[in-house]
């Protein structure tokens, strides 16, 4: 079986993510990763915080901290939020961490190398009172089109013109809204992106077959507006240094590589930083001469990542001629919005993850983000959305019919697995049910199809329902004991079997149905042969009744949910 790398794009160190970027990256690879896993195949499950650029200085500056204290901070926050929503990374790095360093400068030498980095020129917004080159949306000012007094330096949200900062009538700085701008000439790398063009398309045509739509066209929209040489170096302080032979790059002692630049280096790097933890060897994951060749590498990320991992980053691992591993499936996922507009932090629109889990447990929001996953298109959320996702499928469907199954067992039988009785024609019914429900499962998930996965998960808990109601084994009980008894049993080797498979999707609920039946936690896969996987639980084995599974959603609680996170006046 193939060994299965799995990176989710990084989220960014400045606060804590709200639910859409749970949504589009981390969770689906979660579930990628937890199925992988359970099916036997040797997984890796790498994440990290993208810490450089800008915008951690100025959060880091606004909280009143030094930039590393802020960062180390947020990684630990970020770390322990991911936890408690069991996000199952092997490793959760920091692109700031020293193998990230030591990459990101050595990617540099091997592009140096090889003819692709040249040193330019370039005019530049200057704050003198801010003392720092201002990024192009953070300079501000007049649109020399339509005279729009707030337009961003790189482009008019009045009129639409793409801009120049430079063109900017009586710019200022965002930051201290000073207007004691200049601009000033400072040198800058560059990789020649232009002069590797054909190899970068090239590679794409090689993979691009295997990706889904939304990924193949951005990459070919990108590729086929043309590819520019791209500054790859900043005026920071906040960084990796830029060096040469081993020491400050003269002329650079005051810049650092582009966060774009060495951000996706950190997958490397986080996977670097995993080794050092454990003394598991890197290499074999992403290096194609020490055996990554076995290797299928899989990326998640939202639709606005696409570019930079179909032809940015490419560029940078093609570039340095080495034989690095890069990605094989590139699974992106459209937005989710809140109501009608965007989730916005500072408009305080949308839920946060920390906020969202004082409200509910995290299964609750993983099965509603993954059963609604923003996949075909943009999707919105909704409360009453996710109450109903959350009250019928797990309460109604799936709570239910454990919670019914353990206590008419517990009443009738004892709390253990009844012994007595031979499965008939409406088990074999059953089987063949529940064989070809989770075919269609096992499929969607390798498939990375997170809706329809999460749609046959749902069907397989159905077909418990469906099961009791007309095996129904408190009237059999009446009249032929064993009857009664082989329908108890199935129907909790079934309850044991949606541990199992739920697994993925819930993983909180899945470890206590699991723990309850006396299975393996983390649980394997269930084989082919139904039959025998619902006969697992042998007569006699104890069985513990779970605690409340899940908890429902009341209507009152939607109220005033909508009312504190800014619902409906949105849409
Ligand atoms: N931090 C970026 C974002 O949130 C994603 C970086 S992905 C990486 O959009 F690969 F570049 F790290
Ligand atoms: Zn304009």
């Amino acid at each position: 079986m193939a060994r299965i790398l799995i990176t989710s794009a990084l989220p960014y160190i400045n606060g804590i993510k709200h639910l859409g970027n749970l949504a589009g990256s981390m969770l689906p690879a979660d579930v990628f990763a937890r199925f992988q896993r359970a099916r036997g195949a040797e997984t890796l499950y790498i994440c990290a915080t993208d810490e450089h650029g800008t915008p951690a200085e100025l959060a880091a500056a606004a909280a009143g901290q030094d930039v590393a204290t802020y960062c180390a901070e947020q990684h630990e926050l970020q770390k322990a939020i991911g936890d408690r929503f069991g996000l199952s990374w092997d490793w959760f790095g920091r692109s700031s961490n020293a193998p990230n360093h030591r990459l990101t400068q050595h990617f540099c030498e091997a592009l140096e190398k090889n003819g692709l980095i040249e040193e330019r020129t370039d005019k530049m917004v200057y704050s003198v009172d801010d003392k720092r080159f201002l990024p192009d949306r953070y300079v501000e000012g007049t649109c020399p089109r339509c005279g729009f007094d707030k337009a961003r330096g790189d482009q008019c949200d009045n009129c639409g013109e793409l801009l120049d900062p430079v063109d900017l009538i009586e710019p200022y700085s965002v930051i201290s809204g000073s207007r004691n701008i200049e601009v000033r000439d400072t040198r800058h790398l560059y990789l020649l992106q232009t002069k590797i063009e054909g190899k970068i398309r090239a590679w794409v045509d090689s993979k691009a077959e295997g990706w889904p739509a939304l990924t193949r066209g951005i990459a070919y929209k990108h590729l086929d507006e043309g590819l520019i040489d791209r500054g790859i170096t900043r005026d920071l302080a906040w960084g990796i240094p830029v060096v040469k032979d081993g020491a400050p790059r003269p002329g650079f002692e005051t810049k650092v590589f582009y966060v774009w630049f060495d951000a996706p280096i950190e997958y490397i790097g986080a996977t670097v930083e995993w080794s050092e933890a454990t003394g598991a060897e890197w290499k074999r994951w992403w290096r194609t001469d020490e055996g990554a060749t076995d290797v299928e590498y899989v990326q998640f990320m939202g639709k606005d990542n696409v570019a930079f991992h179909t032809v940015s980053f490419p560029a940078t691992i093609i570039g340095s001629g080495e034989p690095w591993k890069q990605v094989d499936r590139l699974k992106a996922f459209n937005w989710l919005n809140w109501y009608g507009g965007k989730f916005s932090t500072s408009g305080k629109r949308g839920v946060f993850m920390d906020a969202a889990l004082e409200l509910l447990p995290a299964d609750l929001w993983r099965w509603y983000l993954t059963a609604n996953a923003p996949e075909g298109s943009d999707t919105a959320f909704t409360w009453e959305q996710f109450q109903s996702a959350a009250n019928k499928d797990l309460a109604d469907v799936l709570g239910n019919f454990i919670n019914r199954i353990v206590r008419f067992n517990e009443s009738k039988f004892g709390p253990v697995v009844p012994a007595g009785g031979e499965p008939g024609p409406r088990e074999q019914q059953l089987y063949a049910d529940v064989a070809a429900q989770l075919a269609v499962l096992t499929t969607e998930l390798e498939a990375i199809e997170v809706r329809k996965a999460a749609q046959a998960v749902r069907a397989l808990w159905v077909l418990g329902n469906e099961y009791l109601q007309e095996a129904a084994p408190w009237t059999a009980f009446k009249t032929d004991v064993d009857r009664a008894a082989v329908v108890t049993r199935t129907a909790l080797n079934l309850a044991a079997l949606y541990g199992r498979v739920s697994a993925p999707f819930i993983p909180f609920a899945a470890e206590g149905i699991c723990k309850a039946f006396g299975e393996a936690w983390p649980p394997a896969w269930p084989g082919t042969d139904i039959a025998a996987e619902l006969s697992r639980l042998e007569p006699g084995r104890a069985v513990a009744a779970p605690d409340v599974l899940f908890p429902k959603i009341l209507d009152e609680q939607i109220v005033e949910w909508t009312e504190r996170f800014g619902g409906a006046e949105a849409g």
